[in-house]
């Protein structure tokens, strides 16, 4: 009975990894199928939930940049890997073509991590403003993100794969209210199409 429950509860703590799609409102693919990101904003507590899920068995990172340096300057990164029983997230905010320094502030807050199959699973939330020197705030509107990864090795070795996209993770005023805006114009069309209808 006992080993019952233990198994039913293992399957719901794997599914709640697995069904990331419907546990947040965002998703990205990023170098190709191989590193996703799933994300949602809480408005009113101006904090980011992020998940990432990484064909890799080191360490994993999303990093936020002013701007695409080529000499990985100033990027701010979570970052985190499974090694055996442990789950590891820290801050750092890389300076040059090397192993960056930890901030001094952890603010990335690690809620689960998981191994499996050859791929890493990361959930962790941090604020979008975090107020610390070390970290960039995720602006509304279009940003830049850089994702990284080391395939085997969860030490800060260099990364087998890296690169730079541009994404949305909060949406800017303009697109909402544009959204707003055409939602009242279809709503008055439609209401006038039911009027002439009925008359
Ligand atoms: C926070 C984690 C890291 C991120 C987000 C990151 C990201 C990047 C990116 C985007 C580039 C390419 C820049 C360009 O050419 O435009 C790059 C290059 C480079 N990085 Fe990192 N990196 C990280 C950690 C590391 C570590 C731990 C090392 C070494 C121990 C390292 C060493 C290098 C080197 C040598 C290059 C230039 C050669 C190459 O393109 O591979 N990086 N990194």
């Amino acid at each position: 009975m006992i080993k019952l429950q233990v198994f039913s509860l293992l399957l719901l703590y794997m599914g709640s990894l697995a069904n990331l799609s419907a546990e947040y409102s965002n998703t990205a693919s990023l170098d190709g199928n191989n590193f996703k990101v799933y994300w949602t904003h809480n408005a009113t507590s101006n904090m980011m939930y992020i998940a990432l899920e990484v064909k890799a068995t080191g360490w994993v990172t999303l990093a936020f940049a002013k701007e695409k340096s080529s000499s990985m300057k100033d990027y701010d990164a979570c970052l985190g890997y499974v090694s055996g029983g442990t789950k590891v997230l820290n801050d750092y905010l890389t300076k040059s073509r090397n192993s960056p320094p930890e901030d001094s502030h952890n603010d990335c807050m690690l809620d689960e991590a998981m191994l499996n199959g050859g791929t890493t699973t990361i959930k962790y939330h941090r604020k979008v403003n975090t107020g610390d020197s070390q970290d960039i705030v995720i602006e509304k509107g279009e940003i830049i993100v850089v994702w990284a990864y080391r395939n085997a090795v969860t030490s800060l070795s260099r990364h087998d794969k890296k690169g730079f996209e541009t994404l949305t993770m909060i949406s800017s005023g303009k697109a909402a209210k544009l959204k707003s805006f055409y939602w009242k114009i279809t709503v008055a069309s439609l209401s006038v199409v039911v009027a002439l209808f009925f008359k």
